[in-house]
């Protein structure tokens, strides 16, 4: 790996130092020092301009600091920021009521780190599981596909299938179990060999996994499948979903044979939900599964709180108004094809893929050498930000705003930067 002070300044590394010194060693992050944002850039503590290729794990979908929002953001501040949910607030009913609009169900639970709203979908789903499809008590299982990630706590690690995320963490979670992901068969014959499934958890685009994008249609089956076994089939959106990879969430596009939409029961949303300015996370789903939990019976502090209310509405009404799903299917198309053409001029890049603006080059190395991190490297010293996402995927996902010309800018970086490392 190249030395973690290569390119780095005397500035920068007295901040990464301090990093290191007084914070806990849970990431390994790109050397890169970054102090302000905008739109598609962001600056480092000294000064120099960075195309933003990573955008937070798709968490600044609309862009850094994007006016409308940090704008609503700060008056909202300046009112009232929370109440606990022991009171009601004039936002909250006012953003579950867009929200559930807007996404075409009845209710909205609202919380705050991506992975709150997992295990509120995991709780909800079990809870379906006794009081309406008749699970015997502590008998309800949920599915999950190989290779996930849909965050960090103890429930959610219980489902992964990445040693990093679990060695040494447990025990583990009782009542889950992960099939292969892409594979209707599996979870056919998971389904029909045991009736105490709840649900059935899955991304509708593997992010972490290195951007695996699932057969044509794996997502629709694998919901019918669920629909004939009365088991909740549950997309985590989070990652994929406002506007991401060209329609608002993936599972938009979901129809049955006859051309019917198929809709998830439930599905889970965070990150860009705030635009970047702050965690704000959701599940939504219909009546019958939502209001079976009762007052008292789950809740967070923050869930639902006013700045995150005024935030969330604007993020979202910001992707609806510049119509960021259609840049995004749009630049995505762009970017893609110039990486095929880079391809093409160096073996290096052995895989294009992706959807939209959620993108993966597969470099041509083993998943443990420190090429793809070494790239990065490059990258950044060539004016753009990325990082791997397990050893030898580079993960390129800018914010949704991007225009024609940063695409062809940051294509010329990639190509340049490949150069280098030409075998
Ligand atoms: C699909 C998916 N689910 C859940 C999470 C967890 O979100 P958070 O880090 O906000 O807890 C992530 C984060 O990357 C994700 O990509």
């Amino acid at each position: 790996m190249t030395h973690i002070m290569d390119n780095i300044t005397q500035t920068a590394l007295s901040y990464i130092e301090t990093e290191d010194k007084y914070g806990a060693h849970n990431y390994h992050p790109l050397p890169v020092v970054l102090e302000r944002g905008e739109g598609v850039w962001v600056w480092d503590v000294d000064g120099k301009k960075y195309l933003d290729f990573l955008s937070a794990y798709s968490a600044v979908n609309q862009g850094h600091c994007h006016p409308r929002i940090i704008n609503t953001m700060i008056q909202q501040a300046q009112k009232l920021t929370l109440t606990s949910r022991a009171f009601y607030n004039n936002l909250l009913g006012k953003t579950e009521k867009f929200m559930a609009e807007l996404f075409g169900y009845d209710k909205v639970l609202m919380m705050n780190s991506g992975v709150e709203a997992v295990e509120s979908a995991m709780k909800l789903a079990r809870k379906w599981a006794y009081k309406v499809k008749g699970v015997e008590t502590n008998k309800a299982r949920i599915l999950f596909a190989k290779e996930n990630f849909h965050g960090r706590t103890l429930s959610v690690i219980s489902a992964s299938t990445d040693p990093t995320a679990k060695n040494d963490f447990g025990p583990f979670m009782p009542g889950i179990d992960s099939i292969p992901y892409d594979n209707v068969q599996a979870l056919a014959t998971a389904l029909a060999d045991d009736p105490n499934i709840a649900a059935f958890i899955v991304e509708p685009i593997q992010g972490e996994a290195g951007v695996y994008v699932p057969s044509d249609h794996y997502l629709s089956e694998a919901a019918q499948l669920c629909k004939k076994y009365n088991v909740l089939f549950i997309a985590d959106e989070i990652q994929t979903g406002i506007a991401r990879t060209g329609t608002m969430l993936v599972t938009d596009t979901l129809k049955d044979a006859q051309g019917n939409r198929i809709k998830p029961d439930m599905i889970i949303l965070g990150k860009a939900l705030s635009g970047g300015a702050m965690p704000v996370s959701a599940v939504l789903c219909d009546d019958p599964i939502m209001l079976t939990i009762k007052p008292g019976e789950h809740g967070s502090t923050f869930g639902g709180n006013p700045l995150a209310c005024a935030v969330a509405i604007e993020a979202l009404q910001v992707v609806l108004d510049e119509n960021l799903a259609d840049n995004a299917a749009k630049m995505g198309e762009l970017f893609r094809a110039g990486l095929r053409k880079i391809a093409e001029r160096n073996p290096l890049i052995k895989i294009v893929r992706g959807k939209g603006l959620l993108n993966a080059i597969v470099i041509d190395t083993d998943e443990d050498s420190d090429l793809a991190w070494n790239i990065c490297l490059k990258f950044r010293d060539n004016g753009l930000i990325a990082k791997p996402t397990h050893g030898n995927k580079i993960r390129l996902a800018p914010p949704l705003v991007i225009h024609e010309d940063q695409i062809q800018m940051a294509l010329d970086i990639i190509e340049k930067s490949l150069e280098a490392f030409r075998p």
